[in-house]
């Protein structure tokens, strides 16, 4: 039911005759509810916002972003000063890793595939399994967690004031706060909130450009919104509700039923992810195992493992392979062609004990720690805390 009340428009078009099917309980009439619908319909649904949305405790201003640029291409922000945020979230894949599943501190391999942070300003809970409930919240995370960055947070603090640019970088986007933690934090988030996908060809076709698109990508958008009934989870501009649901997937990750476990249907849930720039961020699904778009397309047409937290929207679809095809083709128009990503200058280190404060302009404000002892630093940055 819930799902009807986020779709009024579809409600309104479904009519009388359905309403009461739904009422008997039929409420997940899957394809009965799509097919009424016109394909002029189904492309009002998937106009794009105006407007980033920004929080209210951290609105967005130039210098935030700029600054949350560099931190995220920097890789003095892992322990081991080699691996940046952009080491896993590339841009040249479309802001995830190319990989099943990523490899972070010390090359170990992490338990799940790097998701693209593309279109994360509009999302809700982060990471697979929801764990986090912002971007701010979110950014602390993988510098902390000992198999990604292997950060100590008062270290990366201390260690970050040391950077007499960053000193400047810090007081400038946050007048009267400077550098800190949180700010850290902030800064990054504001960058990630700019990194939204651009213009597709699937935009320019719901705008009205009809040749922007090829036959066989509408057919699919028709299969996507009618008999394959993907849109029940990957709805609206995005293509994702920002929801958890099983796809049937076979691994032992039971995603966010980690954090609920006494709710069947959050076992093995993952969040929907994005299908904008999807041709870009293979493989897929939080384990990667599943290599393209084809190999996604023919999961579904299966309907997935059987099990009791599969979601009631997973069925085996009986496309045929041209309607397979034609889905791909359909996902291949979701990819924009963006303006090349500039890599960051960062600011350097300081040349030397006192160079902090000498060298500086007066912006920088003082160096408001202890000069950083080298031999501590290794010990702290590779090994264990230097206290
Ligand atoms: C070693 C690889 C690696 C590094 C480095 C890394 N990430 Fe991630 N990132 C991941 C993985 C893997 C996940 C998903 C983990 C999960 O869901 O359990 C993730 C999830 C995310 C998400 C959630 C996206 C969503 O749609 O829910 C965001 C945002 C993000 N990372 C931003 C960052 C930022 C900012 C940094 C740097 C401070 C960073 N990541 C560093 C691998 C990495
Ligand atoms: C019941 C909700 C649901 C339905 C229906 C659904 N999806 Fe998904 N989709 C998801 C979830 C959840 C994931 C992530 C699952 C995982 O990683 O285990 C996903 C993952 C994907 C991915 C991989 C994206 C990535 O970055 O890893 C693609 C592509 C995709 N779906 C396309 C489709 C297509 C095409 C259809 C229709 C044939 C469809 N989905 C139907 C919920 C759904």
């Amino acid at each position: 039911m819930t799902q009807l009340f986020q779709r009024p428009l579809q409600r309104a078009v479904i009519g009388t005759l359905a309403s009461v099917a739904v009422l008997f309980g039929l409420a997940g009439s899957f394809s009965a509810a799509a097919e009424t619908k016109s394909r002029e319909a189904w492309k009002k649904e998937y106009q794009r916002p105006s407007e980033v949305p920004y929080p209210d405790d951290n609105l967005y201003t130039k210098e935030k972003a700029d600054l949350g640029k560099k931190l995220f291409f920097d890789p003095r922000l892992s322990g081991a000063d080699y691996i940046s945020c952009a080491t896993c979230h590339n841009p040249s894949f479309a802001w995830g890793d190319g990989l099943p599943t990523g490899f972070g501190n010390a090359m170990t391999k992490l338990g799940r595939r790097t998701p693209t942070i593309l279109n994360t300003a509009y999302g809700e809970l982060m990471m697979w399994d929801g764990r986090f409930e912002s971007l701010e919240e979110q950014a602390l995370g993988p510098m902390a967690a000992p198999a990604e960055m292997n950060q100590e947070m008062e270290a990366i603090a201390d260690e970050l004031r040391a950077i007499p640019g960053y000193r400047t970088l810090f007081n400038v986007a946050f007048p009267g706060e400077g550098l800190s933690i949180d700010n850290i934090a902030k800064a990054i988030a504001t960058f990630e909130r700019t990194v939204i996908s651009g213009t597709a060809p699937f935009d320019l076709w719901i705008a009205g450009e009809e040749t922007a698109i090829s036959e066989a990508a509408k057919r699919g958008f028709d299969l996507f919104n009618g008999k394959a009934n993907c849109v029940a989870c990957h709805s609206g501009w995005n293509f994702t509700d920002d929801s958890f649901h099983d796809i049937g997937i076979d691994d032992d990750d039971l995603g966010r039923g980690e954090h609920f476990k006494d709710n069947v249907k959050m076992q093995h849930a993952f969040k929907t992810p994005t299908l904008r720039n999807a041709v870009e961020r293979a493989p897929y699904m939080h384990n990667g195992t599943q290599v393209t778009l084809s190999d996604v397309v023919a999961h579904y047409n299966t309907g997935g493992v059987v099990r009791p937290s599969l979601s009631d929207e997973m069925r085996p679809l009986q496309l045929s392979q041209q309607e397979q095809d034609d889905l791909v083709a359909f996902m291949a128009t979701l990819s924009s062609v963006d303006e090349r990503i500039a890599m960051p200058l960062l600011p350097p280190n300081d040349q030397g004990p006192a160079a902090g404060l000498r060298q500086t302009s007066p912006a920088a404000g003082p160096a408001d720690v202890a000069p950083i002892d080298t031999k501590c630093r290794v010990a702290r940055l590779h090994l264990r805390p230097c206290r």
